[in-house]
C-alpha cells in the first residue's frame, strides 16, 4: 500500500524497499497572504511530496458533519479539484483531508466521538467527500482528546470512532491518518498508544510547539535535543528527540510514524534585551507581525531568510541544535536546512516511516534565498531518501 513511486529511484540501495513517507500539509488559507507569501496549489510541484495534506475541514457538532471551513465555500471547492488535477500529473501522490487542527478546539469532537450516531454521520459524510473529490483518505487532527473541553472518556472514544472509521474506509482503500502531540505528557493524557498505532495507517506526530509566546521565557518551538539549561525533568522532555522516543517507547512501531517538521518558527519579545539565554524573562509574542504569516509570535521560514537574515544575528545552539536570531529585544527560534537536515537523520536512525512537515507555504518556495525552491523540505527528501 505505501510502495511510491520513488521506489524505482532507491531500489538499488542496500536494504531499501520503498520511498519514505513525505507527508506536506497544504493549508486553504495562504490565498489570502500578500506579494511574495501568496500560496496557492498553483504553488504546488505534484512530486514534491508522497502525500499532501489538505487543511482544514472542520466539524459541525449538531449533526456530526465534516464541514468546509471558509466563506468562500465555491473557492475552496474548486482549490480541491486543482489539487486533484496534481494528482492527474503524479498519479502516486496521495491526497488526503484533514479535519480539525488547533483552532477546532476539542469540545465538538469530544460531543461526537461520545454518540454513536453521531460517529455514523462523520464517517458517511468522510466517505462521501473522498469519493467525491476522489481524495486518497481522511487524517484526523483533534486537538486534543481528554484536554482543552475534552474529557477523560475521549481516549477510549477516540480509539472507537477511529476504528469504525478504519472499517469504513478500508474496503474503498482509502487511508486514514492522525496527527498527533509530540509533548510526552500531552500525549500521556490524551492517546492510547497501542490501540491507536494498531487502527491507523500513520501517525504524524507534531514535534514542535514545546515552547512559543504561550510561555514568558524564552525557548525554542522545536529543539532537536535539551540544553544544558533544561534541570526540571519536564524542561528535559520538552524537546523532539525525547517526544519521538517516547511514542517508540510506549508501542508505536517506527514504521507508522512520520515525524512532523515545521517550516516555520516562533518568537518573543525579550524583557531585557541584553538576555537573550533560554529561559531569559519575555513580555509576550514578538510584536512586529511578519508580513505574509501575519500572525503574533509566529513567522515563515521564508519571512526569515528573505526579510530577516540580513538585520538579525544568527546563533547556532550546539546542544539544541537549532538556530535563533536576534534583533533588539525581538527572538526567534526557527529551524534551517541545517536544523532540519539533523531531524531527518534523527527520522531516518529511528526507523520512521519518514517525515509530516508542517507546512508548504512557509519555506521558500519560490527559492528567494538561493537554495533554490523549498530548500527545507527537499532537504528532508533527501536525506530520508538518501
Ligand atoms: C493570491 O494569488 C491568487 C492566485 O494567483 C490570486 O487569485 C489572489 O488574488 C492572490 N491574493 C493576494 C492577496 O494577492
Ligand atoms: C502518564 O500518566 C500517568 C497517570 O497520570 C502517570 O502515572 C505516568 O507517570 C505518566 N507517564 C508519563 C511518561 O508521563
Ligand atoms: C541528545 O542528548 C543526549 C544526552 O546528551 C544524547 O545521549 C543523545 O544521543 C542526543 N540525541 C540526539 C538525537 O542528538
Ligand atoms: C537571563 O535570564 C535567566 C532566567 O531568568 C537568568 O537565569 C540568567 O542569569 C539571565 N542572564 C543574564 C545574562 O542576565
Amino acid at each position: 500500500m505505501y510502495l511510491k513511486f520513488l521506489v524505482f529511484l532507491t531500489a538499488t540501495a542496500v536494504g531499501s524497499t520503498s520511498a519514505a513517507n513525505l507527508v506536506c500539509y497544504f493549508t486553504s488559507w495562504t490565498v489570502y497572504r500578500p506579494g511574495n507569501g501568496n500560496y496557492t496549489v498553483q504553488n504546488l510541484p505534484a512530486d514534491l511530496c508522497t502525500h499532501v495534506n489538505y487543511g482544514f475541514v472542520g466539524l459541525q457538532e449538531w449533526d456530526g458533519s465534516l464541514v468546509i471551513l471558509d466563506d468562500d465555500e465555491a473557492d475552496r471547492r474548486q482549490e480541491l479539484e486543482h489539487l486533484k488535477q496534481k494528482r492527474d500529473e503524479n498519479p502516486s501522490l496521495k491526497l488526503i483531508v484533514s479535519m480539525g487542527g488547533w483552532n477546532e478546539g476539542s469540545e465538538k469532537y469530544s460531543h461526537v466521538a461520545a454518540d454513536p450516531n453521531l460517529r455514523q454521520n462523520l464517517i458517511q459524510s468522510v466517505l462521501d467527500f473522498l469519493d467525491k473529490y476522489e481524495f486518497d483518505g481522511f487524517d484526523l487532527d483533534w486537538e486534543y482528546p481528554a484536554q482543552r473541553g475534552g474529557q477523560p472518556e475521549d481516549v477510549d472514544n477516540f480509539i472507537v470512532l477511529l476504528q469504525e472509521l478504519k472499517a469504513a474506509l478500508t474496503p474503498k482503500n482509502y487511508l486514514l491518518t492522525v496527527a498527533v502531540s509530540g509533548g510526552i505528557a500531552s500525549a500521556n493524557t490524551s492517546y492510547d498508544i497501542v490501540r491507536l498505532s494498531e487502527t491507523v495507517d500513520m501517525i504524524d506526530v507534531m514535534a514542535f510547539d514545546y515552547h512559543g509566546a504561550f510561555d514568558n521565557y524564552v525557548g525554542h518551538y522545536a529543539p532537536l535535543n535539551a540544553s544544558h539549561l533544561d534541570v526540571t525533568d519536564l524542561q528535559k522532555e520538552l524537546n523532539v528527540f525525547r517526544g519521538i522516543t517516547y511514542w517508540i517507547e510506549s508501542g508505536a512501531p517506527p514504521s507508522k510514524l512520520n515525524l512532523g517538521m515545521g517550516t516555520y518558527g516562533r518568537g518573543f519579545t525579550l524583557a531585557d534585551p541584553s538576555n537573550t539565554s533560554l529561559y531569559a524573562p519575555t513580555v509576550g509574542d514578538g510584536n512586529r507581525q511578519a508580513p505574509y504569516t501575519r500572525t503574533d509570535g509566529n513567522v515563515g521560514y521564508n519571512e526569515v531568510c528573505e526579510l530577516y537574515l540580513a538585520t538579525y544575528q544568527y546563533y547556532w545552539d550546539d546542544e539544541q541544535q537549532v538556530p535563533h536570531i536576534v534583533n533588539g529585544d525581538q527572538w526567534i527560534g526557527y529551524d534551517d536546512m541545517r536544523s532540519i537536515e539533523l531531524k531527518a537523520r534523527l527520522a531516518k536512525s529511528l526507523g520512521l516511516a519518514g517525515a509530516m512537515i508542517w507546512s508548504l507555504d512557509t519555506d521558500d518556495f519560490h527559492g528567494i534565498c538561493g537554495n533554490g525552491p523549498y530548500p527545507l523540505i527537499n532537504t528532508v527528501k533527501r536525506v530520508l531518501n538518501e
